[in-house]
């Protein structure tokens, strides 16, 4: 039995990500944790630790503490935070990252740490993005990604930690809010229709980026975590995707269900600096080759899903 610290567990992704494990390997086996605690079902469903992953020691006292053998990093400081405050983000996302790998070299642990479009840059293929290209990022956030990439797949080959991750596209998710990202639009415009009828979208049409939903991401972490590794010839991490559309496309999508929905444009340009230097669409090969990923929803699979649980969570009839 796998026994798990989930860093980071209390964002977009860990809160859905720590429930499904909980469910899977059973709720003492999963040990949430994160820089402070606030009300939460990861809370109230098993074990909770204070970790801040710049801070050592802290890591490796709950690690032998809850005899963890799998750490899943999720703490980290996404793209438009990262570039306000990229001495913040150089810190938690590579400082965090080397701190989680020195624990993992010396208690034999394996880790998971998702990288993300934005390791890739201006000078990357565009279109159907290649598993293995150029990446070299222009923004603080990526240039953690690509580093942190390199330095999993380090660990891997001179100290055998068993190293996995995925190149994570902009998640939407009905849960948790974003965390400061720059495909935060595509979640935010799902509230703004519901709640207001209209949206201002901070980037231009045409801006086309790879998305994927919520339960997807998290089969994807899964589905890694357990794959054999005598097949994974790629480690860190592999290009995953389930969806390529610009705001005017997910905006129609909406209206389709929602005629009287409205959206306009106030493009803020140094998210639209961001946007512009990611792909517009991966090629996913590899990771459907050696791991068997295959994506279940499309953007109209998840718009009908979207709205419905927002209708819910929101209580808008
Ligand atoms: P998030 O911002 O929602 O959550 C990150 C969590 O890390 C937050 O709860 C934050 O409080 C915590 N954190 C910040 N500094 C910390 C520190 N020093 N110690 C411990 N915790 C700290 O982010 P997310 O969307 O859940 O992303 C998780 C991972 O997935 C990140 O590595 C991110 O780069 C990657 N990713 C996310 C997306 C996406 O669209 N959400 C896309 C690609 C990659
Ligand atoms: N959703 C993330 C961001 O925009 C992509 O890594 O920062």
């Amino acid at each position: 039995m796998k026994k798990i610290l989930v860093t980071g567990a209390l964002g977009q992704i860990g809160s859905e990500l720590t429930m499904n494990l909980r469910e899977k390997y059973g709720n003492d086996n999963v040990i949430a944790s994160g820089l402070n605690k606030k009300e939460s079902k990861v809370i109230e469903t098993g074990p909770f630790e204070i970790v801040d992953v710049t801070n050592a020691q802290q890591i490796a006292d709950i690690v032998k503490k809850h005899k963890v053998d799998w750490i899943i990093n999720l703490a980290a400081i996404l793209s438009a935070v990262g570039e306000n405050k990229p001495t913040l983000a150089w810190n938690v996302n590579m400082g965090g990252l080397f701190n989680i790998l020195e624990v993992a070299r010396e208690e034999n642990l394996g880790v998971f740490t998702p990288s993300s479009i934005a390791a890739f840059g201006p000078s990357t293929p565009k279109d159907e993005t290649p598993q293995d290209t150029i990446q070299r990022p222009n923004t603080m956030y990526g240039v953690t990604k690509v580093s942190g990439e390199i330095l999993c797949d380090y660990y891997y080959e001179k100290y055998g930690v068993d190293t996995r991750g995925v190149r994570f596209p902009g998640l939407i998710s009905h849960e948790t809010l974003p965390g400061g990202g720059t495909t935060d639009y595509a979640v935010h415009i799902y509230y703004e229709a519901l709640k207001n009828g209209e949206f201002t979208c901070p980037l231009k049409k045409g801006t086309k980026m790879d998305m994927m939903y919520m339960p997807d991401a998290i089969n994807a972490i899964v589905d890694l975590l357990e794959a054999d590794p005598s097949k994974l010839k790629h480690r860190n991490a592999f290009n995953v995707t389930a969806m390529s559309f610009d705001p005017e496309e997910i905006y129609r999508e909406i209206k389709k269900r929602m005629p009287e929905f409205k959206m306009d444009y106030n493009v803020k340009p140094e998210l639209q600096k961001i946007a512009d230097s990611w792909p517009n669409s991966l090629d996913d090969t590899q990771a459907k080759k050696q791991w068997d990923w295959n994506p279940r929803y499309d953007l109209s699979a998840m718009t009908d899903d979207m709205l419905e649980k927002l209708r819910k969570k929101l209580d808008i009839k």
